[in-house]
């Protein structure tokens, strides 16, 4: 009897991913923040593939010692600020909802709207660096992006390709119906953040080596106008889920009404601007509502798609993409996949 069920069993699974009706993110569910990835201290040194994987590490944690603007050897200098990827990218990219690394190897090549192409993982690892770095392209056969790029390989050992990932990206916060409030922002900046990144945002600097002991959020050292950071509603999810540091997703200290406006007074501020933004989001229905940069398919001014409110953008575009097909549009873009709030 117990083998007939199985044989059912076996059959109904045949069946359904071999009919391609199920899509395999139905399939596979791994939640990241009961999930264990691997750790760096069972490396050895024996294997090529380990002294990569190692290297990627060192690159991801230590970025502004390893390829920041100020290294020894002019070749290496690929980062434009000292910021590291682990200042955002928390615990090595292991922290969910801190736009974790784990499982993102089985999730590229992937359709991206800020390129309006497919990217590969070695595309986004350089979407960052140009960005979020305020940097140069790594080449793909260079030494560094292979190690990045084995890093990630190897975080994701055991996370099936193409699998449902919770934990991934950012927690949206709940979106209060009015713009937000920089002012305001301003005053809880000051009671909650500016102890670490300092009063005038720029952070300070690590005792030894190049990089920050608190990283700057604004100013020149700090991720350029093209990066993720800079969007409103991408700086309120972080911040309400990661910061001030030692808060996570699931005991967070900020209201969502603080959230936003202090990320209404991170975007306010000055940072790096990066050249030819208006060739991102080809397809501009597909231009996340809180870019900051245009130009935009729906016609609300600049100054509303940086501040909010987001209601009416989101509608119009929604309306406009129903009327056109088009698919994605409206962001939020964050990387393979969308945190459970946004959908
Ligand atoms: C106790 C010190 C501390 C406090 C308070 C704090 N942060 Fe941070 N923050 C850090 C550190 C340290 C990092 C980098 C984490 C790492 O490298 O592991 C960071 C990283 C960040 C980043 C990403 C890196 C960057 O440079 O953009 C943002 C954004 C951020 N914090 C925002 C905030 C906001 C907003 C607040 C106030 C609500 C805040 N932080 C409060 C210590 C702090
Ligand atoms: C200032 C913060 C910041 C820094 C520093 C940063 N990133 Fe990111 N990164 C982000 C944000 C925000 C996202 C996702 C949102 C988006 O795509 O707009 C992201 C997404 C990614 C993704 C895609 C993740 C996914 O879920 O698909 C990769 C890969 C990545 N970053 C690699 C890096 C690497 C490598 C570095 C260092 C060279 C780096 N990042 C530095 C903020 C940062």
């Amino acid at each position: 009897m117990k083998r007939v069920w199985l044989l059912a069993a076996l059959l109904l699974a045949g069946v359904s991913t071999g009919s391609n009706r199920i899509p395999a993110t139905e399939l596979f569910t791994v939640d990241l923040s009961q999930w264990k990835p691997p750790d760096i201290g069972t490396l050895g040194d024996e294997d090529p593939f380990g002294e990569l994987v190692k290297y990627g590490h060192a690159l991801f944690t230590n970025t502004a010692n390893e390829i920041g603007p100020a290294v020894p050897d002019p070749a290496k200098r690929f980062a434009g600020n000292n910021l590291a990827c682990q200042n955002c990218h928390l615990q090595a990219g292991t922290q969910p909802y801190a736009m974790p690394m784990v499982g993102i190897w089985g999730q590229f090549p992937q359709y991206r709207g800020r390129e309006g192409a497919v990217d590969t993982i070695e595309d986004r690892i350089n979407g960052c660096m140009e960005r979020s770095m305020n940097g140069r392209a790594l080449a793909l056969e260079s030494r560094e992006m292979k190690a990045f790029s084995s890093y990630m390989r190897w975080l994701s050992t055991g996370v099936p390709a193409g699998a449902k990932l919770l934990g991934a990206g950012t927690l949206q916060i709940k979106e209060p119906e009015r713009a937000a409030d920089p002012a305001r922002g301003e005053k809880v900046y000051a009671q909650v953040c500016s102890a670490c990144h300092g009063p005038n945002g720029s952070g300070v600097r690590a005792q030894d080596g190049l990089g920050y002991q608190f990283p700057p959020l604004w100013g020149p050292d700090s991720f350029n106008n093209g990066a993720g950071m800079s969007r409103l509603l991408t700086a309120a999810a972080y911040a309400k889920h990661n910061m001030p540091l030692g808060a996570r997703f699931d005991a967070p200290l900020l209201s969502d009404e603080e959230a936003y406006d202090i990320a209404g007074y991170i975007v306010s501020q000055a940072r790096p601007k990066k050249l030819d933004l208006d060739k991102d989001y080809p397809v501009r229905l597909q231009k996340p509502i809180d870019a900051s940069y245009g130009p935009y398919a729906d016609g609300f001014p600049a100054e509303q798609h940086k501040f909010g409110p987001f209601g009416p953008i989101r509608a119009k575009v929604k309306e406009l993409a129903a009327a056109s097909r088009t698919a994605n549009a409206g962001g939020p873009d964050n990387g393979s996949h969308q945190s459970e709030a946004a959908k």
